[in-house]
């Protein structure tokens, strides 16, 4: 017998057991992704690490990210002051672009693998591979790239749910505008415009406010310059506004009442200025006969965050594409960077969106 034959017939359970081996672990790390993990506490708590790819349920699909967001929620969890609703997702993220990697059963066939979508979630963003309910995916628009696409979801639907599905505003009625230069507020901005309404903004700084009226406000206040309630009251000839878009809360509780007009309707979706009010409330709220409603998005059912992105996807995503509304993306950092993205919106230094880059320079390598 010659001896290579031999040696081969010696090691071959060696070699067989390495090989499976090997393949074992390439299987693994298949199966693994980078994800942003923290421990309670602050921004500096943030890092990535290596977690298991999330397993596809039930009409979900499985989304290679190339960018994802972060949003004032995700800092509240980090902070342990906003766990993420039951069943989902416990990585931070609330939306997220890339391509549709695979399906999970019971998929409609609606899409195809290599599609370019968006998606709303209830957590699990700020990683490689996320798996979203097919039904909130959403198509890129055409020739906008991944970055600007993440900054869409959260906010833009928000926005829209705040205005419309809450608000109910009409053509011709004025919303004042609260963190005018927020992600939320900018494109709440933009949506008033699309409905033929007008849009007041309140913002702590001249260049915020600037950013608000070049977006299409008609007139923005900074809150910290004193009282704006005489001011928005003067813009609107002493009527008040129809609507508030009211992410703060307690600390805006006065003025809001007072510039709220009669039979106005006040959303409630933040409180970023505490939660604490005090004074004759109801008997102001009774003269005026004002509508106060609190919404939250991310622990809504399926089935109406569903009819939100359909709502969307009909009537606002189209003006994407034809340039007449658009995402405000203020600044990218690269996942691994996730901590100082935080760092940067809790000092409120952002206008628009803070982006996470999670395959980096993803545009310039990826065709659109
Ligand atoms: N209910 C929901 O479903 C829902 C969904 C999404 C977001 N939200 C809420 O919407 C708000 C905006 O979110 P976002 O991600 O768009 O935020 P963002 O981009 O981080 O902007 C928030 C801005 O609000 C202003 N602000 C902060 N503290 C304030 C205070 N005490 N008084 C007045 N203004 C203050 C700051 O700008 P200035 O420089 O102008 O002060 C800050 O940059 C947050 O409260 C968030 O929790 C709610």
């Amino acid at each position: 017998m010659p001896a290579d034959v031999h040696t081969v017939g010696v090691y071959s359970p060696w070699f067989t057991a390495m090989l499976r081996c090997r393949t074992l672990f390439t299987h693994m790390a298949k199966q693994m992704m980078r994800a942003a993990q923290f421990e309670k506490g602050g921004p500096e708590n943030l890092y990535v690490a290596e977690v298991a790819r999330p397993v596809l349920g039930e009409g979900q699909v499985l989304i290679r990210v190339h960018a994802t967001a972060i949003n004032r929620a995700d800092t509240l969890q980090r902070k342990g002051l906003y766990p993420p609703p039951p069943g989902e997702s416990d990585i931070l993220g609330l939306e997220a672009a890339g391509v549709v990697e695979s399906f999970g059963p019971g998929c409609s066939g609606k899409w195809k693998i290599g599609d370019r979508v968006m998606s709303l979630l209830a957590g699990g963003g700020n990683s490689e591979y996320v798996a979203s309910p097919e039904k909130l995916l959403m198509p890129i628009p055409e020739g906008m790239d991944y970055i600007n696409a993440a900054a869409i979801p959260e906010v833009w639907l928000t926005a829209y749910q705040l205005l419309h599905f809450v608000g109910k505003v009409q053509t011709g009625e004025t919303v004042l505008i609260h963190g005018g230069a927020s992600g939320v507020g900018t494109a709440a901005i933009q949506l008033v415009s699309l409905a033929g309404a007008k849009s007041i903004v309140t913002a702590g700084s001249e260049n915020k406010i600037a950013t608000a009226t070049s977006l299409g406000a008609s007139i923005g206040f900074n809150y910290k310059e004193g009282d704006f309630s005489q001011k928005v009251l003067d813009a609107t000839n002493g009527k008040g506004v129809d609507v508030i878009l009211d992410c703060v809360g307690g600390s805006y509780y006065e003025q809001n009442m007072n510039v709220i007009a009669t039979d106005g309707r006040w959303v409630l979706y933040g409180l970023m200025g505490g939660g604490q009010i005090s004074g004759d409330v109801l008997a102001k709220l009774l003269r005026k006969r004002v509508s106060i409603t609190g919404t939250t998005l991310r622990a809504r059912s399926l089935e109406y965050k569903t009819k939100l992105v359909g709502n969307f996807t009909e009537k606002v995503l189209p003006h994407f594409k034809s340039g007449s509304v658009k995402p405000i993306v203020f600044t990218t950092f690269p996942l691994e960077k996730i901590g100082d993205a935080h760092k940067m919106m809790e000092e409120n230094k952002n206008t628009g969106k803070i982006v996470i880059e999670v395959i980096q320079d993803t545009d310039k390598k990826d065709e659109l």
